[in-house]
């Protein structure tokens, strides 16, 4: 049902505080104590040997479930410096890959029977390397996926029936986020004090992507500028480059405006020769470790006469001027930020389509559950 919304995937991106707040509770619960949150005993209890062991992580995923992925790789590395490798299941299952012993293999789906997932997880298994532990991130808890891993991990988004994916991807993240805490604590491999202040900050995340939320109308005013594009960049750098690839798979997939993602600093490796006056630029930009590269990046483009959409921390002072549009974004911390900017480029997406009066829940082409290679 899909309620007073006008489509399953609007109500789904207006469900992500909840769906996020869901998944969390697996995990965070609060204490008395001089930190005010801290890592539920209870939580992958089960499988605490078999965390502490891994020394590698092999992400495994297709589409939007792969850019939760690339955020994940972010995450293990920089925060429990924890090799990660994040491949689509279609290249990674015919590839005759390496994957070395002690790793933890990660399937990421929503609905936990992709047929290039599931293939890419058995070529593994057939090849059984020492000490190989595989975990579903899933949805759905009676999928095949669930079935064939070692230890599975829900994403409590609860049922998804748009085809493009908005609350599955933001519970990925926040599940995703969950395991690297728990293995760095496993592992001793965090220090306390970025582990409590994650914690905190994962508490306040349900409220920042209402706020987000709360952005609707000015993103929907933005949306109009894109009606009759042909094309459009989305630009993110670190952890917002994932978001990028994300923002441009949503805007084709239920638009019809061809999109890309890039790393904003591959701008001048070639996409450059493609910007335009007519040529949209949506641009990933809170207020973080990269923000002053990513700026210079923004002059780039607006030097040859693009058009920027940009989403700002107003802590960024980023200020609206011919050619370049701005909607401010909550603060968030720079390690959850792309969990909080996934809702405006989520939002854009949907609100060009609607425009454009595509098939929002079910654009052609397309199917929920890819069960077929
Ligand atoms: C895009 C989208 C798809 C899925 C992909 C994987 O919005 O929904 O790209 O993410 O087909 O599906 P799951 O996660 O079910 O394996």
């Amino acid at each position: 049902d899909k309620g007073e919304f006008k489509h399953y995937m609007l109500k789904e991106i207006y469900e992500q505080p909840d769906a996020v707040a869901r998944t969390l509770d697996m995990a965070l619960e609060s204490t008395e104590t001089a930190h005010s949150y801290q890592l539920r005993d209870d939580f992958l209890q089960r499988h605490e040997t078999q965390l502490s062991n891994i020394r590698h992580v092999q992400v495994i995923a297709c589409g939007t479930s792969y850019h939760a992925g690339l955020v994940a790789k972010y995450w293990f590395e920089n925060l429990i410096r924890i090799p990660c490798s994040v491949e689509v299941a279609s290249e990674f299952r015919y590839r005759n890959p390496v994957v070395v012993d002690n790793s933890l293999v990660i399937c990421i789906s929503q609905s936990g029977e992709t047929a290039d997932t599931l293939s890419a997880l058995r070529e593994i298994q057939k090849h059984s390397p020492t000490g190989l532990v595989s975990l579903a991130l899933c949805n759905v808890p009676t999928s095949s996926l669930v079935r064939e891993t070692d230890i599975f991990l829900p994403t409590l988004a609860g049922p998804e029936i748009g085809v493009a994916s908005t609350k599955a991807f933001t519970t990925q993240l926040a599940a995703l986020m969950l395991l690297v805490l728990k293995t760095g604590v496993t592992q001793s491999c965090i220090d306390d004090e970025r582990l409590y202040t994650l914690l905190e900050n994962l508490h306040k995340l349900p409220n920042q992507l209402h706020a987000s939320l709360n952005l609707d109308a000015s993103i929907k005013a933005m949306s109009e500028s894109f009606e009759d594009k042909k094309s459009c960049l989305f630009l993110g750098r670190g952890l917002q480059f994932p978001i990028a690839l994300e923002g441009a798979l949503k805007l084709k997939e239920i638009s019809y405006i061809h999109a890309e993602g890039y790393a904003a600093g591959e701008l001048k490796h070639g996409p450059l020769a493609l910007v335009d006056k007519d040529m949209p630029i949506v641009v990933l930009a809170p207020k973080d470790s990269m923000f002053d590269k990513l700026k210079a990046n923004m002059q780039e483009v607006h030097a040859r006469h693009g058009e920027l959409f940009v989403f700002a921390s107003e802590e960024s002072k980023m200020v609206a001027e011919d050619r370049l549009h701005v909607v401010y974004i909550p603060d968030v911390c720079e390690t959850l930020a792309p969990i909080v900017y996934s809702v405006p480029v989520q939002l854009l997406s949907y609100h060009v389509a609607v425009m454009r009066g595509t098939d929002v829940d079910q654009p052609r082409n397309l199917a929920k559950s890819v069960t077929v290679e």
